[in-house]
């Protein structure tokens, strides 16, 4: 049974970050003008996904380009479930945000002292900036921290996990931390927290993400009562390495934007089939002409062949894929690398507005933790980091005002639950557990979806969160816990949706039917509800605006 567990240690800051992106660090910079900032994060300062993003970031300022195409783009990808107004904000902002970023530092690549624009899926123009040829995500997380570390407000804490939010009042006041290392636990206080954890691809067997994408803040804002909106739209990338013994390393759109060519087991091209654009057809459209070919040809992956690109170009213009294609022995000038899909990125996640407010008083989101609404049912590929600069900004503006108006309390708020006792799973059953989950989605709730298929997982699921309803206080078994319950909250808002659109395909649904695709899913944990089943969650719905 779970004990009340009351921490010895309490600490206060103004404002409370958890994750260490891009939008957590944007936030940072403007939120540190405004008072004390405490950005808590697990792992290291590189442990996120914005630092492993390749391709590069979507902004609308090349000379054939303007933010009307961006727009048009944006929500044409997005099946036109895009949030209008936010995806407005998104590509009218952007170029300030990549100008104030350059200006800090960043050094975005150019050709003949012009910033270098290439052309990705969807994408009517050329218009992603990148950074180190594939190392884009990381450059602009080396230019944030460097200017982050500047700030004298701003203090960084590592390898401590975001357990629960705390709540006073109906309002978010802050959270529970784990210490990693030593096993403490703290309570965090603070007159705002802004949620910028990442995303949840490790919830499934086959990600691009990197260990840490186990939808922790999306898990914890659902425990806190925060509405989650569009959690069935799950972008699958299309060309991640298959290898038996490597993980799916990405492979950037970026390689099939300068010419890669997609080829199945038979050595055909097969993308002119599905789509006028070929291989920039759309990534939802993309990834499942893959998984048709590899269901059609009874292979296990197809290929990216590059090799016409030419050897100087490609170690030029993408030096870490040929590197890492290179440790596993696959010389990318010379040989068709084998590639299928693989869990990307989360287009749902916790319900913000246009400044990055959740539905919780005093809780801010904003990155792949929050669904702003700028990638409908499928995302535009390069617009997530350009996302988390927008988004970032307007959150800190948002939180801070917030903040202004609020006193941090001082004595400990609404208790949190956490066992203290010896649980009756193992550390090693609960790994067990991790990776069954991870298998579980893949089958039952990946790329192509069906009613039984769904019904099976959530059953599944049901079963497996109650066993983890009050976990050790591990980073491990909370990570599990956290991602029984995103796996939960997919499952059961694909089951809702009984139409194809966009990354959200079922087999037995497979076109557009009435006007339910037009709808916003909604979930939200129903007052004082247990935490680990789907009947504790609310659905709803709301049309696109
Ligand atoms: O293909 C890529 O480089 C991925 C980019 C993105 O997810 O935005």
């Amino acid at each position: 049974m779970a004990t009340t567990f009351k921490p010895p240690k309490i600490s206060t800051t103004d404002f409370l970050i958890l994750g260490a992106g891009v939008a957590g660090l944007r936030a940072a910079l403007d939120l540190s003008q405004q008072g004390r900032v405490l950005m808590v994060a697990k792992g290291g300062p590189q442990d996120n996904n914005s630092f492993f993003a390749q391709g590069g970031v979507a902004v609308a300022l090349s000379e054939e380009d303007d933010v009307d195409l961006h727009f048009t783009d944006t929500l044409k990808a997005g099946h036109q479930l895009c949030s209008r107004p936010a995806t407005k904000v998104l590509v009218e902002e952007g170029p300030l945000r990549i100008f104030e970023l350059i200006e800090w530092g960043a050094n975005f690549d150019t050709i003949d002292g012009k910033l270098a624009f290439t052309k990705e899926g969807a994408h009517s123009r050329h218009r992603v900036l990148r950074a180190g040829g594939d190392a884009t995500g990381s450059e602009m997380v080396r230019a944030l921290g460097a200017k982050a570390r500047e700030l004298p407000n701003l203090t960084w804490m590592g390898n401590h996990f975001g357990v629960e939010l705390l709540l006073q009042d109906g309002r978010c006041c802050g959270a529970s931390v784990l210490n990693e290392l030593t096993g403490e636990v703290q309570w965090i206080l603070a007159s705002a927290v802004l949620l910028a954890t990442g995303g949840a691809g490790q919830v499934y067997a086959r990600t691009t993400n990197p260990p840490n994408a186990t939808g922790d803040g999306i898990a914890m804002a659902y425990r806190a009562g925060a509405v989650l909106e569009d959690m069935e739209f799950v972008q699958f990338h299309p060309t991640s390495l298959y290898l038996p013994s490597s993980p799916p390393f990405l492979l950037t759109e970026a390689l099939r934007g300068e010419g890669g060519i997609l080829r199945n087991n038979r050595c055909e091209r097969f993308m002119k089939h599905y789509h006028r654009d070929q291989e920039l057809a759309p990534r939802d459209i993309v990834s499942r002409a893959i998984w048709a070919e590899m269901q059609r040809t009874k292979a296990r992956h197809v290929y990216l062949d590059v090799t016409h690109l030419g050897s100087h170009f490609l170690k030029d213009r993408f030096p870490t894929i040929y590197a890492t294609c290179l440790r596993y022995d696959i010389d990318i000038t010379e040989e068709w690398i084998p590639v299928s899909p693989s869990a990307h990125y989360f287009m749902g996640g916790v319900k913000t507005d246009l400044h990055g407010a959740t539905s919780l008083p005093g809780l801010f989101a904003a990155g792949e933790v929050a669904c702003s609404g700028v990638h409908g049912a499928n995302r535009l590929g390069s617009n997530s980091l350009l996302e988390g600069l927008v988004f970032g900004y307007r959150a800190a503006q948002a939180a801070s005002q917030f903040g202004s108006s609020q006193k941090i309390p001082t004595s400990p708020v609404e208790p949190v639950v956490l066992s203290k006792k010896r649980h009756p799973l193992s550390l090693q059953d609960i790994e067990k557990l991790r990776n069954s989950l991870r298998r579980l989605m893949w089958t039952k709730v990946g790329l192509v979806r069906t009613g039984d298929s769904l019904k099976k997982a959530i059953d599944q699921l049901e079963g497996w969160s109650r066993k983890l309803s009050a976990p050790p206080l591990t980073r491990s078994a909370l990570e599990t816990r956290n991602m029984m319950q995103v796996g939960l909250c997919i499952a059961e808002a694909a089951n809702w949706r009984e139409n194809s659109v966009g990354a959200h395909f079922r087999e037995d649904f497979p076109i557009y039917k009435g006007t339910k695709w037009k709808m916003h899913s909604q979930r939200q944990m129903a007052p004082n509800a247990p935490s680990d089943t789907s009947r504790s969650s609310r659905q709803g719905a709301r049309l696109n605006r």
